[in-house]
């Protein structure tokens, strides 16, 4: 028999180490390393049925056949797109978020949605009894019979279950509660959830079944477990959302078979996570209109543009350094624009405070808000409100030259649909497109130009 050994691994990153540590060399983190039993290696299978049995020669790249790969569709076109065109059959997704934040609920609604166009799905809860999804199951008026739902932690009755069923679709509620029973260590434990998924990644590939995976996140809001674990799947979505708002996004941060950086808005309703076919409305939603420092900007998420709100607020320092405090865009883009500002503008803004947020709490991180950003410092500073039906987009380089950005005209209709009046966009981006007869389009060349177009001067 093959002797089992005992090793240390890191809760946090899954580093391995024969002795016991008090901080973790791998990540730096304190009390993170438990004791694990590892499997003997002969038992551990590879993910690709065929890879470990027969010798497969190298092929040149240009013979091997490709196909669309088959997907399926759910009615959701929000869920779909996030997943870049619906859910690619044979692929692990795994989907995080915070606790209640609605995991269980989004994956419930698009099981029943399936069932219902006549596929085959097993539900499977780790957390919750049968009774407790039945129970949100009538909550969401779930009625199909195609769906199938298993209260089990035992990987390899699950195994067994996604055998017998042969479902289409698999939902396994969470990762963290599955056990593997040739493992010692207790579920959740990273060699737990690192076999477990690799098992789940072997039934996925093998028998092309979707499976998603609802992974918990820690305090800092990574999925829990080693990062192992989002290397091993195809695919990884994040559903966020503040808890004092309706409104959720699920974001692909990784996939294998579509772009990332899409995101898709729910509403979550007594009857369920609705979609939210316009986004730019919600995000402007509370705007004020005609406020120093606000200022809109028609910003690209994946392959959709949506107009979110940017504000600043600029006020004297009291005492000390200045602080610069940024929130939803990358905080090193402020005192960047405010430098460029001060240098080739003219403002004086060394002794000032500057905190700056995009409002509704989405995260902004491309180079066409920088324009937005400088407007707004430049406005609160000066007290001097812009149009409030301005659309402002563009990328500032060093020497306060406005540069051209991608994908312009798709951002100028989105503003035009939504009644703004004007856009101030790169002089260079002018030309080449037809811009929506009721729109204005002013290109500027530089902050100085585009300063004196919206705040006049
Ligand atoms: N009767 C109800 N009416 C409206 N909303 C409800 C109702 N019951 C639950 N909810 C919403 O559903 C959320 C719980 O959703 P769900 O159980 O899907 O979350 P989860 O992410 O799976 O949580 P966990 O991490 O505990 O598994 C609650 O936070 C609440 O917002
Ligand atoms: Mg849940």
């Amino acid at each position: 028999m093959a002797k089992t050994k005992v090793k240390f691994i890191c809760q946090s990153c899954g580093y391995e180490s024969p002795k016991w540590m008090g901080k973790c060399p791998g990540c730096g983190e304190w009390n993170t390393m438990t004791e694990e039993i590892s499997k003997p290696a002969s038992s551990r299978r590879a993910v690709f049925a065929h890879s470990s049995q027969t010798l497969q020669k190298p092929s040149p790249i240009t013979s091997i056949e490709t196909a669309q790969e088959p997907r399926i569709f759910t009615n959701s076109e929000e869920f779909n797109r996030v997943l870049g065109s619906g859910i690619v059959k044979g692929s692990l997704v795994l989907i995080g978020g915070d606790p209640g934040i609605g995991k269980s609920t989004l994956l419930l609604q698009v099981s029943s949605q399936l069932a219902d166009n006549g596929n085959d799905v097993l539900y499977i809860s780790g957390e919750e009894s049968v009774k407790q999804t039945k129970l949100r199951a009538d909550r969401l008026g779930v009625k199909s019979d195609k769906l199938l739902v298993l209260s089990e932690t035992d990987l390899s009755f699950i195994s067994k279950a996604i055998e017998e069923v042969n479902p289409s679709f698999v939902v396994v509620d969470s990762i963290q509660t599955v056990f593997h029973s040739e493992i010692s260590s207790a579920p959740g434990s990273v060699s737990q959830v690192r076999e477990s998924t690799a098992e789940l990644m072997r039934i996925a590939k093998t028998k092309g079944v979707a499976i998603f995976i609802v992974g918990h996140v820690t305090k800092e809001g990574s999925i829990a477990g080693p990062r192992i674990l989002e290397h091993m799947v195809d695919t990884v979505l994040y559903f966020e959302g503040e808890r004092h708002h309706t409104y959720r996004i699920l974001r692909a941060v990784k996939n294998r078979f579509g772009s990332t950086n899409e995101m898709g808005i729910f509403e979550m309703k007594e009857s369920g996570l609705e979609e939210v076919e316009n986004p730019s409305e919600i995000f402007l939603e509370e705007r004020s209109k005609g406020a120093a420092g606000s200022t809109v900007v028609a910003s690209m998420e994946g392959t959709r543009s949506v107009l979110v709100e940017i504000q600043a607020l600029i006020s004297p320092t009291s005492f000390g350094n200045p602080r610069r405090m940024a929130t939803g865009i990358d905080h090193n883009r402020v005192p960047l624009l405010m430098a460029v500002l001060e240098k080739r503008v003219g403002l004086l803004l060394q002794n000032q405070d500057a905190y700056l947020k995009v409002a509704g709490g989405v995260k902004l991180d491309e180079p066409a808000i920088d324009l937005a950003i400088a407007v707004s410092i430049a406005s609160s500073f000066k007290d001097a409100p812009p149009k409030p039906t301005d659309v402002i987009i563009g990328e500032v380089g060093l020497t306060g030259e406005v540069r051209r950005v991608s994908r312009i005209e798709q951002r100028v209709m989105e503003a035009a649909k939504l009644g703004f009046k004007r856009a101030i966009i790169p002089e260079a981006n002018i030309g080449g497109w037809n811009p929506p007869a009721d729109i204005e389009i002013v290109g500027v060349k530089n902050v100085a130009e585009a300063l004196q177009k919206t705040l006049g001067g």
